[in-house]
């Protein structure tokens, strides 16, 4: 393992797309003999705090990974407690994420989350549209396989109709046809908790990506342990197969 204290942060190399897979509320809550909820609660302070440091850093694009498709399987006490504390969050935060010119972009089918959550985040899609700072993509009901079945789904329809030939699909045409179309991949996705895995998670996207795993839980990820993560990415060589 590369050692926790040899890393200094390059402010003029800040990575443009930071994506993290946000793990370890349940454990940080076991720990404590507290609800699993309070875990998510707890995971939600520490996501204001990395959404602020992103923002300060110059990160353009920041996108978090707060429920997947595969997270309908847990208790639905649960489920409906992390749509609630979206909720709290979209109202707590969203004047400050628009004064501070952040623009909030949803990755995933969020129709089947409850009205009311459905409410909040349309509330603050509609807000922020127009800013033009860092954007603020929630994963929620997200799953890469699930998001690439879309787009496929769409060229088929194309190709059907006539607009297009199998030969002539390309890769650009599938990423453009991804909640991410337009924005470039994440050069690093950072996963708490110690788990070593992408669950699911920009499949697509995170083909050259480095990966920048920390067995800090997710309520206990602080801003200095969020630029520790990017300066072992500013660590590595990137060679996107090359030499
Ligand atoms: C993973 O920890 C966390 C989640 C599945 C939910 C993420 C939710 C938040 C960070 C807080 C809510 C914020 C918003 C914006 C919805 P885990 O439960 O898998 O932890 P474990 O692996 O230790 O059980």
């Amino acid at each position: 393992m590369e050692s926790k204290q040899n890393y200094q942060l390059d402010r003029e190399r800040i990575p443009q797309h930071v994506a993290i897979v946000m793990d370890g509320n349940g454990r940080w809550a076991k720990k404590r003999g507290l609800p699993r909820l309070a875990g998510h609660n707890a995971g939600m302070e520490a996501l204001k705090e990395i959404v602020k440091r992103s923002d300060v850093l110059g990160v353009k694009y920041l996108t978090v990974y707060a429920f997947s498709t595969e997270n309908w399987k847990r208790p639905v006490e649960e489920v409906s407690g992390i749509f609630k504390l979206l909720i709290v969050y979209m109202k707590k935060e969203l004047d400050e994420l628009h004064a501070n010119n952040v623009k909030v972009k949803i990755f995933g089918d969020y129709s089947r989350l409850p009205k009311e959550s459905i409410d909040a985040l349309e509330t603050a899609l509609e807000k922020t549209k127009n800013n033009t700072g860092l954007t603020f993509n929630i994963a929620l009901n997200y799953g890469g396989r699930d998001e690439i079945m879309r787009a496929v789904r769409r060229l088929a329809a194309e190709c059907c109709d006539g607009q297009l030939t199998a030969e002539q699909l390309t890769e650009d045409m599938v990423s453009d046809r991804l909640y991410t179309g337009g924005i470039p991949d994440p050069e690093v996705v950072i996963r708490t908790s110690g788990e070593l895995r992408l669950s699911n998670f920009l499949l697509w996207q995170s083909a050259y990506s480095e990966f920048v795993f920390t067995d800090v839980l997710w309520p206990d990820f602080s801003p200095e342990e969020y630029e520790r993560c990017i300066a072992e990415f500013q660590g590595r060589k990137r060679r996107y197969g090359g030499v």
